[in-house]
């Protein structure tokens, strides 16, 4: 990133006061981005401790060029931070609740922040305020949060997120899409008019739609990774190369190429939650989305059809067989190990008595003693994981691991096999060095 943050255009609508709800994945990318585009921002968040890191300059999580822009905000002096919601909003013409909605003992979204954040809000909003709901929440909420202020001269509008952890700001500030929806379209369009500088198309619409199209993007997203899980599957049943099935898919334009690399399965702190939630929408509503049951079952298959790849890497003795893994968040480019598939595979493996060793750029030794890591044992480096190993696992696709000094890795391990459950290495080198290596859908 250059040292000054290129000048984006002024918003349609003016430069408005702006408040925001929680400073976790969604509201810190959201902040950065209305703070650089000339709004005056306020995030409140309870955490201390993040408020403290916030204050000091930095950013509580690891997200590319987040700091940058957040540091900016704060020296235009167009960003600023308040450990209480109340305070935030007493001012502010647009208030963004962005706190988590985590997954029910049921399946479906746990309502109870957006409830209290509305509850809390609710007599300090000025007159008119506009509050957004930008977390992801079933439909029928943005009723729920009008109801839950307490005030009938709000207006309450969906506009839901697409931002991906690990490419957020680029994602903020490029939009495919924006999508606002409410009953009242003039408030619709304000929100939207906020982020006029991105050019993006805007789809106006109406509340449940808004919330309904959340959904489905991430639902979708995950079924077309199941489907193309399930073909890796199938090429390795024939004796396909599901690299080359992509290429032949990819080029029609219907298509395209974007998520169709083949995975553990899909994991993290959406596409999960939001799958589940989703089913359980369509039953609560007496609609039974059995094409996204199948895609969510599918992904369970795949998590253990990598764990049989393991077991067959040690020829069925799992029991004390020394395992070595290569990533553990739930994709590259974020610290974030939320429903990560890779952690979920790990535990697997231990379960089945395996001694495993893992490093993760972003999970040091210091993080030893978590309890999604129980069990694992954290290494410095990636070198250090594999020694002794009888196979090492690839399960996150930083790009280090491709650059690895491989002929090290051979001499450090007991035996060379390799199984590389995102098809992220060169097969051929390492072949050549005497590795067994076992892909996902290649042969
Ligand atoms: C996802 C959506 O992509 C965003 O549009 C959405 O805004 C976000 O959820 C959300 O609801 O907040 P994210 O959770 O950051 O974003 O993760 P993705 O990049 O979608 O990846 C999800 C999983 O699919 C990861 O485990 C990833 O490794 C896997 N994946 C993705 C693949 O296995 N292959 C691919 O080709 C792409």
């Amino acid at each position: 990133m250059s040292q000054s943050l290129p000048k984006p255009k002024t918003p349609s609508g003016g430069f408005r006061r702006i408040a925001i709800i929680g400073a976790g994945y969604v509201g810190l990318p959201t902040a950065a981005l209305l703070s650089h585009f000339g709004h005056s921002v306020i995030v409140a968040e309870r955490d201390q401790r993040k408020l403290d890191i916030l204050r000091d300059g930095r950013s509580p999580i690891f997200e590319k060029d987040l700091e940058e822009y957040l540091r900016a905000g704060v020296s235009a002096k167009k960003l600023t931070f308040s450990d209480s919601a109340a305070e935030a909003v007493k001012d502010a013409e647009f208030v963004f609740l962005c706190v988590p909605t985590p997954q029910g003992d049921d399946g479906s979204a746990d309502l109870s922040y957006i409830v209290a954040a509305a509850q809390e809000i609710g007599p300090h909003l000025i007159q008119d305020a506009i509050v957004v709901n930008k977390s992801t929440v079933p439909v029928g909420t943005a009723h729920l949060v009008e109801r839950e202020t307490g005030r009938d001269d709000i207006r309450v509008v969906s506009n839901p997120e697409f931002l991906r952890e690990g490419t957020a700001l680029a994602d903020s500030l490029a939009p495919d899409r924006i999508v606002v929806g409410a009953d009242d379209q003039e408030a619709a369009a304000a929100v939207a008019a906020l982020f006029s500088p991105t050019h993006a198309p805007v789809v106006v619409t109406d509340a449940t739609t808004a919330e309904t199209i959340k959904y489905a993007s991430n639902a979708f997203l995950a079924t077309k990774l199941s489907f193309i899980n399930a073909i890796a599957g199938l090429a390795e049943a024939v004796g396909a190369d599901v690299k080359d099935i992509v290429l032949g898919l990819g080029y029609d334009k219907r298509i395209g190429f974007e998520f169709l690399k083949p995975g553990p399965g899909w994991g993290g702190s959406c596409l999960p939650k939001d799958t589940s939630a989703l089913v359980k929408i369509g039953e609560d509503h007496g609609y039974d989305f059995a094409l996204l049951r199948g895609a969510i079952a599918s992904n369970e298959a795949q998590l253990e059809r990598i764990v049989d790849k393991v077991l067959a890497a040690v020829d069925g003795k799992i029991a004390g067989a020394a395992v070595a893994v290569w990533g553990l968040t739930f994709k590259a480019g974020t610290d974030d190990r939320r429903a990560s598939p890779a952690l979920d595979i790990c535990q697997r493996l231990v379960a089945k008595g395996a001694k495993v060793t893992a490093f993760d750029p972003e999970v040091p030794p210091a993080n030893a003693g978590a309890d999604d890591l129980r069990g694992i044992t954290l290494a410095t480096d990636s070198y250090e994981a594999v020694r002794d190993a009888q196979v090492v696992v690839l399960l996150t696709e930083w790009a280090e691991f491709r650059w690895l000094d491989f002929s090290k890795v051979a001499d450090l391990m007991q035996s060379r096999v390799i199984v590389d459950a995102r098809n992220h290495l060169d097969p051929a080198p390492l072949k050549r060095l005497g590795f067994s290596y076992q892909g996902v859908g290649r042969t």
